[in-house]
């Protein structure tokens, strides 16, 4: 199946990092949306790999310009050069849905600019179409992992808060989102990833929890 060409991928990347590289998100720092898209396409590529998800019927060119593009309705909650993602969560996906054409009209054909929009639309809502499932897990991938403590560490320096209360966070009310999360999970092959990346962070926290009371040595 047909995806994206090189010269493709490359012109589509270029016009989100000019989308996303002005400004500062809270729970990540500059430039973390261009590469959580950039990552989200890459987990798209690998996911549709896998032996669960490659004989499914999926257009692979509006799947992976819509795990490129599916956040690009957080560019509307950018306030004086900053971005709250967990403040101004809502809405960005039906934003996304109604402001992507213009980036990718002159590379996908009228009927596939639709189908972006409709996984776009509903990449935090409705997972009923293949497209949407597969770019929702891809998606979500990223909260399960290491770098998601990077996240949440950042965010609570951001709201001046102590490290204990990030650790209290992870244990608690974090890790049941994160259970919740990974029971949405559409594929086997993904939760697979998930929990191992749940392991990681687990193991990471600890450590930093550990050196942090001194009780590492
Ligand atoms: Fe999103
Ligand atoms: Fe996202």
């Amino acid at each position: 199946m047909e995806g994206l060409t090189e010269q493709e991928y490359t012109t589509l990347l270029e016009r989100l990092e000019e989308e996303f590289s002005e400004y500062y998100e809270l729970a990540g720092g500059k430039n973390y949306r261009y590469h959580h898209l950039v990552r989200t396409h890459r987990y798209v590529k690998k996911l549709v790999e896998k032996p669960e998800i490659r004989d499914l019927e999926f257009n692979l060119k509006v799947l992976e310009v819509a795990a490129l593009f599916h956040d690009i309705g957080r560019t509307e909650d950018i306030e004086d050069g900053y971005l709250d993602p967990i403040e101004a969560h809502e809405g960005h996906a039906e934003t996304g849905r109604e402001i992507v054409e213009q980036f990718i009209d002159d590379i996908l054909s009228e009927e596939q600019v639709e189908e972006v929009k409709q996984v776009i639309g509903n990449h935090h809502s409705r997972p009923e179409k293949v497209e949407t499932r597969i770019v929702r897990d891809a998606d979500r991938l990223g909260l399960f992992g290491p770098l998601n403590l990077w996240r949440m560490i950042h965010y609570a320096s951001d709201k001046e808060r102590p490290l204990e209360d990030s650790i209290e966070y992870f244990w608690g009310e974090g890790r049941e989102q994160k259970k919740e999360r990974f029971d949405e999970l559409n594929y086997e092959c993904s939760k697979k990833i998930a929990r191992k990346r749940m392991e990681k962070a687990e193991e990471t926290m600890k450590t930093i929890e550990e050196e942090h009371l001194g009780k590492d040595i």
